[in-house]
């Protein structure tokens, strides 16, 4: 007991994504069948090694003993080995089909509904109840029920976030098929403690698997609708999405190669450019450049929908679904060379033959800078 103990307390500090201390009513079920079955079969396993070891010391050979007698065929022993262990199996499944049925339910009328959508290799979640959509950091009210609608927009990702329970499939759904309900995975809890918790992707999803991570931030319902207000106004003044554009790639601006750098970026005064110069430059780099036709930044005029929504991404504490702290170094990096930092990345980097299938961006290290600086002043 007081090892497990102690490798609570550990795993607390250690690994953040322990399944042994669940925040959610989901998480404690599901470590209450874990917990329930381990120590029934540690118990059995106790008692099955114990009569071993006893009968094998008690009725060891002695010098003189007789042939022991054959029960080869011995009804009662027969039915005793059939019986136990099929009582053994019943006693599993009685809670096990107990917490299906619990978790299974129809989410309740007052559940904050959030669409999950998988993509390689990163998260998208849609707020329709406050027309809100962000990317790898999933915000979540405590104390209201959540219910994740999840399907994937290429191939089969799983949603797990250890500390709020079990993980699901995302499978995926044709564009067209989005709104039939019956086609997409379901998840739903409750969350009862405030934090910052980790996931990761649970199914093979192809090069960047491993580094698809996802985060939670469970705050108060106030603090929640702060945020949701905070991503409101922005997305209200965002520019419609024609949701059967096909390929927003070929629709996008030209890069312009000749794009001078911003003036005085690049000189040794660098420094000394306050932030909204760069911001500024940024914001007109990347909206000059093929960034929008993957990327929205709600309230301009990227509406892209192929890559993470980029909106209010001086929020979010990593860059490339939790690759790398969202430093102004790494986001340059990220923006450079991404798959320098994820193996298969889709998104261009700013040479030719570096970086995914498109074009490169062909951005100087200054304008980088300054699209990174952008970036990160959106909050
Ligand atoms: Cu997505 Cu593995």
């Amino acid at each position: 007991m007081l090892l497990i103990q102690a490798a609570r307390a550990a795993a607390q500090v250690e690994y953040p994504q322990t399944t042994f201390q669940p925040v959610t009513e989901y998480g404690v079920l599901l470590n209450w069948l874990f917990m329930n079955t381990f120590w029934w079969t540690m118990s059995i396993l106790v008692l099955v090694v114990g009569l071993t070891l006893a009968i094998a010391i008690r009725f060891r050979e002695r010098p003189g003993d007789a042939r022991p007698k054959a029960i080869h065929g011995h009804t009662g022993l027969e039915l005793a080995w059939t019986i136990l262990p099929a009582l053994i199996v019943i006693a599993i499944t009685i809670p096990t089909v107990k917490v299906v049925l619990q978790t299974q339910q129809k989410p309740p009328a007052d559940a904050l509904t959030i669409d999950v959508i998988g993509h390689q290799w990163w998260w998208e979640f849609r707020y329709p109840e406050y027309g809100v959509v962000t990317a790898n950091q999933l915000w979540v009210p405590t104390g209201r029920p959540i219910h994740l609608s999840m399907h994937s927009a290429d191939v089969i990702h799983s949603f797990w976030i250890p500390r709020f329970g079990g993980k699901r499939d995302v499978n995926p759904v044709p564009r067209s098929r989005e709104g039939e309900r019956d086609k997409r995975n379901h998840l739903q809890f409750t969350v009862k403690d405030t934090g910052s918790f980790m996931g990761q992707c649970a199914e093979f999803c192809g090069d960047s698997h491993a580094l698809m991570m996802v985060s939670a931030m469970a705050v108060t319902p106030e603090y929640f609708k702060q945020w949701a207000a905070k991503m409101k106004p922005a997305m209200a003044q965002a520019v419609p999405v024609d949701p059967n554009a096909t390929s927003v790639v070929q629709a996008s601006n030209p890069i312009n190669l000749a794009m001078p750098a911003p003036t005085g970026i690049g000189s040794p005064v660098r420094a000394e450019i306050p932030d909204s110069v760069w911001a500024a430059e940024g914001k007109k780099i990347f909206l000059g450049a093929q960034c929008i036709a993957c990327h929205t930044i709600a309230g301009t005029s990227a509406a892209g929908v192929l890559g993470p929504s980029l909106t209010n991404f001086g929020l979010r504490p990593t860059v490339g679904a939790g690759v790398a702290s969202s430093s102004l170094e790494n986001v340059e990096r990220w923006i450079h060379h991404p798959r320098s930092m994820k193996p298969g990345a889709l998104m261009p980097g700013t040479m030719k033959g570096i970086d995914g299938g498109a074009a490169p961006t062909g951005l100087s290290d200054a304008q980088v800078h300054a699209v990174a600086r952008y970036l990160k002043s959106l909050k």
